[in-house]
């Protein structure tokens, strides 16, 4: 594979030499980008030594060779690292003053980015909004590690490992398709209960998640039935237009339930990733409700719904795996994980997902963190990052199985 790696002006520019390394020995053509601030750091007489390339930081030289995008085009993944903040900023901006800015702009490789810079420069309202921006475009950040920085100060800014970065990027070069063929069910998004044909009573699921589950199942080879309840604008659009998800759409708990019953009957495995209401009102009204009629004050009787996940688990069929999620506010990590083992158990999964929600987490985020428990209480895993790059940590937790 032809893979570019971007370096720019920081002093863990020296623990990139380790990455190329790695890349070179995988039998990678390795094209090193240095910005000029990245050659005070590490020069180019190295990079040229430990990709076996020529390097430059200039799009004046190699001219003829249309070398400014040429390297871009050519990349099958493009790796930023160490990504100072000034660079966020750039790409964020799609500015283009050298070399390395020109390839990014013409690549349509994945981009990894990997930063690196002091924690307060990390959490500067610029700074979060350029990941934020490169997040929205695709990019993956790997990192920063939290631990302690040249100036002897402590706190997130540390460029992840050159071995964990080469982990992350041979996954993303060598895409999997464990999932060819077998039949997924994903539901996502909040049911909505009506209470008259005007008001419902619904929650703050986004589907973002659920959807990521989806696609992250299709990308790799499954056959994708995503059964989607109340979601934000243009959620579904990438799922609409993927190959391998066909997409149904419910609104209530009641609704929800009859499409997945139908649907999951044949399926390898269900992710039951929606957020169901526990209850429903006991007689929506036929017309609006109105204060002339209802007075100063309103009671609404509210009734359980079905347990769409009990059912699944009752009739679940031989080798079917189901998992759940579980949205918990619960901020102490040991009640935490006691309270997910009892609901594991009781909803009799295989797998169930927790989520740590609260006012301000979980919700209009790009970013999620999942603890997975498997089916003899054990952590399979706590995973961090977008929820796309999670949505993938669900599966790989699946296929341990
Ligand atoms: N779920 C479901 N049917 C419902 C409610 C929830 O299938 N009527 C599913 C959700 O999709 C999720 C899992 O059950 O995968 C856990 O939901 P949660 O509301 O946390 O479970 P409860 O048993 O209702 O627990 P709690 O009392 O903590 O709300």
């Amino acid at each position: 594979m032809y893979v570019i790696v971007g370096v720019t002006g920081g002093i863990a520019a020296y623990k990139t030499v380790q990455l190329v390394r790695l890349l070179v020995l995988d039998g990678h053509e390795v094209h090193v980008i240095p910005t000029e601030d990245a050659v005070r750091f590490v020069g180019i007489p190295t990079w040229e030594a430990i990709s076996r390339n020529p390097v430059t930081t200039s799009v004046h030289d190699d001219v003829a060779k249309v070398r400014h995008v040429a390297l871009g085009q050519a990349a099958d993944l493009v790796i930023v690292a160490p990504a100072t903040a000034n660079f966020l900023a750039k790409m964020a901006a799609g500015l283009a003053d050298d070399l390395l800015g020109t390839s990014l702009l013409a690549t349509t490789a994945p981009v990894v980015v990997a930063p690196a810079m002091h924690t307060e420069m990390w959490r500067h309202p610029a700074t979060e909004h350029n990941v934020e921006v490169l997040r929205g475009r695709g990019v993956h950040l790997v990192g920063p590690e939290d631990g302690p920085l040249t100036g002897g100060d402590v706190g997130p800014g540390r460029m992840t490992e050159p071995e964990q970065l080469h982990a992350f990027v041979t996954a993303l070069l060598s895409p999997r398709d464990d999932l060819a063929g077998r039949r997924v069910v994903v539901t996502a998004g909040g049911t909505r209960e009506p209470i008259d044909p005007v008001r419902y009573i619904g929650n703050r699921s986004s589907g973002r998640q659920g959807v990521a589950v989806a696609l992250a199942a299709a990308d790799r080879g499954a056959r994708v039935t995503l059964i989607a309840a109340h979601t934000d604008t243009d959620v579904l659009a990438e799922a609409r237009a993927h190959p391998r998800v066909d997409v149904a759409l419910a609104g209530s708990a009641a609704e929800l339930a009859a499409e997945v019953s139908t649907r999951a009957a044949d399926a390898d495995i269900v992710v039951m990733a929606a957020a169901v209401a526990d209850y429903r009102v006991a007689e929506a009204s036929e017309r609006k409700l109105a204060k002339e009629e209802t007075g100063g004050e309103l009671t609404l009787r509210l009734v359980e719904t079905a347990d769409i996940l009990a059912a699944l688990v009752r009739d679940r069929r031989d080798g079917q795996i189901i998992v759940g999620f579980a949205a918990e506010t619960e901020t102490d990590a040991a009640a935490l994980l006691e309270r997910a083992r009892r609901k594991r158990r009781r909803k009799g999964v295989d797998i169930l997902a927790v989520n740590e929600v609260g006012w301000q987490k979980g919700f209009e985020s790009a970013d999620n963190t999942l603890t997975f428990i498997g089916a003899h209480d054990e952590v399979i895993a706590t995973v961090s990052g977008t929820k796309r790059e999670v949505a993938d940590a669900l599966w790989d937790a699946v296929a341990s199985r």
